[in-house]
């Protein structure tokens, strides 16, 4: 049966039937109590067993998930919107041929783990007008051998791997001399504001305010970003830099700050040189530089790719959650417990999954509601449209860079704006935004925040929460002859 013709049967039932739960909006959920399910897979070779998986997802989900899915307008009209509904929400949330530009591998394998385990899909309101479109027990266990589950919680979460001693004296000075740089002011046209000025090691590698101040403006006030700090702990792990995107790894955005009018204040590419000049006339960085890139010099290409060095061992393992993953169970409280729990039924871990819990994936911001609508007090500039910003494609409209949840207890405000100061209220504002499952109880919004407040790792073996200024100086290296 084509797909047209698949959708006007959709049509035919949906008015014969009289769907009035469409009209109000609201289907009911068809809630399967499947966690605890067990099935028996009929003994199956893995080349069949994928054959009959491929099959099933072209059958029964590709009519939404396909990257063509497409509906008639005039089809459309008579479903009340419910076919454009399904179909653009569905592209939006999963693909079965997958983009790895907007999200890692693995993502898509743990949002296919929850709508098996959860029997979310296919949606109720269109199982109920195609017959047979629903998964029986053999779909589902051979979808799950073909994205080989092996339980939610082994997929999503990962303890954060310590970074190695540098082996090489060479690459000691390099992470010396990125660390130097991060921390110079030098950087920017005043002298005075440095990567750490917004990303400060004590404040959880960012500057806890909403907007961060850069140089100041023509009134002498310093200038505000138009997006809140993200963390620079951890921030290797993310599939690509900034809300948008628009860098692809932390060297290359290492040179978008200095070249920002508004954060460090110089304009354009040759003022690279004014910064060399000023680093060269210093004794200490500029045998570094000899040292480390000998003849290439002081140039933005080897200033970003000092501080890059440097931010790749900002790495915070340890934390309590990483000693409960490898194996203390008494690391974390029966709160956190639960609250880890939670964060794996309502859905948080298919996006904010992996060693670092996030960073991993552009998701949009709208899906159940609008997430600025709900964070913003009303002098908020809307303007941010995240990953369509940098890549002009209009299906990346609202799509922004999940964040990692390392070390959240110490980074806010929240979110792309700003605007939220408390953990426990951007937990509420994710469950009613990203899951769709309307509010939670305060006693779940209270488990999960106290789990994410496990999150805080060490930094030079020390909690990240408790680190002085004077922790995170690095011992100085001299260049061998
Ligand atoms: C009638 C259209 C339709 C069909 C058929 C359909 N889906 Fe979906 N699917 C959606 C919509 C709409 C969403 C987004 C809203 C949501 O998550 O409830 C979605 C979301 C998803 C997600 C992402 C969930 C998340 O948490 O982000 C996955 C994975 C998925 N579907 C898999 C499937 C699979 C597997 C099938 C086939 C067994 C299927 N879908 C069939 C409409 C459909
Ligand atoms: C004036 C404050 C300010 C200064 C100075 C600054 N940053 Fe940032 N940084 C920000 C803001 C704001 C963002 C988010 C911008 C965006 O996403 O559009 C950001 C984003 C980042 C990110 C991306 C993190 C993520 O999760 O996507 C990294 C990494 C980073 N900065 C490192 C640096 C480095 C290295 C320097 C010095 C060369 C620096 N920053 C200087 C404010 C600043
Ligand atoms: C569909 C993907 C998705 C799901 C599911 C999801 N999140 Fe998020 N989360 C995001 C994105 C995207 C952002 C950044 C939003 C923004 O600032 O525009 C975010 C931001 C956050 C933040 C703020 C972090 C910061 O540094 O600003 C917290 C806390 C958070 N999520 C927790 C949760 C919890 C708890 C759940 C489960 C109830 C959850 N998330 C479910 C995608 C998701």
């Amino acid at each position: 049966m084509s797909k047209k013709q698949s959708n006007w049967k959709y049509v035919l039932i949906l008015l014969a039937t009289g769907l009035v739960a469409a009209v109000g909006g609201k289907v009911s959920q068809c809630v399967v109590d499947s966690m605890h399910e067990s099935t028996v897979i009929p003994p199956m070779e893995p080349a069949a067993a994928d054959a009959v998986a491929s099959k099933v997802l072209e059958m029964k989900c590709a009519s939404c998930h396909a990257q063509d899915a497409s509906y008639s307008k005039v089809l459309n009209f008579f479903s009340f919107g419910l076919m454009r509904d399904h179909v653009e929400g569905a592209k939006r949330a999963f693909t079965l041929t997958p983009d790895y530009s907007v999200r890692s591998g693995n993502v898509d394998y743990l949002k296919m783990d929850y709508v098996l385990r959860t029997r979310r899909m296919p949606p109720a309101s269109y199982s109920a007008v195609h017959l047979g479109s629903r998964l029986t027990p053999t779909d589902v266990a051979v979808l799950r051998q073909k994205y080989k589950e092996e339980g939610a919680i082994a997929r999503a979460f990962a303890p954060i791997a310590p970074v190695a001693e540098p082996e090489t004296s060479l690459e000691k000075a390099r992470i010396y001399l990125g660390y130097l740089l991060y921390h110079d002011g030098r950087l920017s046209t005043t002298n005075k504001v440095s990567c750490a000025s917004c990303h400060d090691l004590t404040k959880g590698g960012t500057d806890n305010l909403a907007k961060s101040k850069g140089v100041p403006g023509p009134d002498g006030m310093p200038q505000l970003g138009g997006v809140n700090a993200p963390t620079t702990l951890n921030a290797a792990g993310n599939i690509r830099q900034f809300w948008d995107g628009r860098a692809a790894d932390l060297k290359e955005q290492a040179g978008g700050p200095p070249l920002n009018p508004v954060e460090m204040g110089f304009t354009c590419v040759a003022d690279w040189d004014i910064i060399a000049h000023k680093l060269s006339r210093d004794p200490e960085i500029a045998a570094l530089f000899a040292y480390v890139f000998g003849d290439h010099g002081i140039t933005g290409e080897t200033v970003t790719t000092a501080i890059a060095a440097y931010e790749q061992t900002l790495v915070t393992p340890d934390s309590d959650f990483d000693r409960y993953l490898k194996g203390d169970e008494k690391a974390l409280t029966d709160s956190q417990k639960a609250g880890m729990d939670s964060f794996v039924q309502l859905g948080c871990a298919t996006c904010h999954s992996g060693p670092t819990l996030g960073g991993i994936s552009f998701e949009y911001v709208n899906t159940h509601g609008d997430l600025r609508a709900l964070a913003t007090p009303a002098d908020y500039q809307e303007g941010a449209f995240g990953l369509q910003d940098f890549t002009k494609k209009p299906e990346h409209k609202d799509m922004f860079r999940v964040p990692n949840l390392r070390n959240v207890a110490l980074t806010a405000p929240y979110f792309h704006t700003g605007t939220v100061n408390s953990l426990q209220e951007a937990v509420r504002i994710m469950i009613q935004t990203q899951n769709g499952a309307g509010a939670a109880s305060d006693t779940t919004v209270k488990n999960i925040t106290r789990f994410l407040e496990a999150q805080t790792g060490k930094l030079y073996g020390k909690p990240a929460n408790m680190l002085k200024p004077e922790d995170t100086v690095l011992t100085p290296v001299t260049p061998q002859p």
